[in-house]
């Protein structure tokens, strides 16, 4: 039968013991991304984003896909019989989102259950930490019809992954199961599809654990140096690690130095201080 989602119902979320669980939730249409769950996904995030009962937040996808890519209905060929502004705005709401993710606030752990093509590159890239299912499926299914892997799609691939195996992934349309992603750089690590929550747990615990204002400055530095020489690399993690100071950042680097050097209470190299 035929589901009608009302916009606010594409994108699901709960918020428990710290962790926003954000879930694509357009199952019978293997979760792709459709205007309605654009728009609906970058008001879900930034809802979350400041509240502070959310230290991480997880992403992923209800029944059996993590994102399915753009809606091929809804975002381009019925958007695109409406002319150039309607695309122009379609795809200033998804790369907004993506966009957001990428200097989100808080960090992200992509949780991949299934399939994830296309489009689903932008938010994959924009989670901190990606950890998929052994079994789920990674395609740039594009050239399977007709088109690039624009949106951000081929990029993500060509950061990603080794040059070769990029090239290759882009040009053939085959696709790569959570293993072979894991292997080719695509994303962090792979379990098996019985464990993928408890790993995506013990990551958001130890996650929670961490000094939150340095777990930020760290992800916006790895992310901002892509495109630095060395010499501006540098200069830009003395800046960040000032920046941080003025978030209590000097204090607790204070206090962390005292419970190792003094108290002896962790080690840095084995644990987290206690914040
Ligand atoms: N856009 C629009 N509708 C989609 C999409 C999509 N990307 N993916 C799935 N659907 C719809 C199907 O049309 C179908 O709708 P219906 O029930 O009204 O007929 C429903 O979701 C279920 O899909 P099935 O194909 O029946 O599901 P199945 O489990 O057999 O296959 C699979 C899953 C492999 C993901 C398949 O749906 C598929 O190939 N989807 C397209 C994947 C893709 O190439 N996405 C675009 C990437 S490129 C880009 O994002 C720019």
């Amino acid at each position: 039968q035929k589901i009608e989602r009302a916009e606010e119902d594409t994108v699901a979320f709960t918020v428990e013991d710290g962790i926003a669980w954000v879930k694509f939730n357009r199952p019978e249409k293997r979760n792709c991304m459709s205007p309605k769950l654009n728009r609906r996904m970058k008001a879900v995030l930034e809802e979350l984003e400041f509240r502070d009962d959310v230290k991480v937040l997880v992403l992923t996808g209800e029944g059996d896909a993590w994102t399915a890519g753009m809606d091929l209905k809804e975002y381009f060929r019925e958007t695109e019989a409406q002319g150039l502004g309607a695309v122009r705005k379609s795809q200033r709401e998804s790369y907004g989102w993506f966009e957001r993710l990428r200097w989100y606030e808080k960090p992200t752990v992509a949780m991949i259950n299934g399939w994830c093509f296309g489009g689903g590159y932008g938010p994959l890239f924009g989670c901190d930490i990606a950890i998929a299912s052994e079994d789920a499926q990674f395609g740039l299914s594009e050239i399977n019809w007709g088109i690039l892997p624009g949106g951000g799609a081929s990029k993500v691939a060509q950061e990603l992954m080794p040059f070769r195996k990029a090239m290759y992934h882009a040009m053939m349309g085959e696709n790569l199961t959570g293993k072979q992603a894991e292997e080719q750089g695509l994303v962090t690590e792979a379990v098996p599809a019985d464990k993928l929550k408890a790993r995506v747990l013990e990551i958001c615990e130890a996650l929670k654990k961490k000094d939150s204002h340095a777990l930020r400055a760290t992800k916006w530095t790895m992310r901002r140096m892509v495109d630095m020489t060395y010499d501006n690399g540098l200069e830009y993690q003395i800046r960040a690690q000032e920046a941080l100071h003025s978030f209590g950042g000097a204090a607790a680097r204070k206090e962390a130095t005292r419970q190792f050097l003094d108290e002896k209470s962790f080690k840095p190299g084995l644990g987290t201080f206690d914040t």
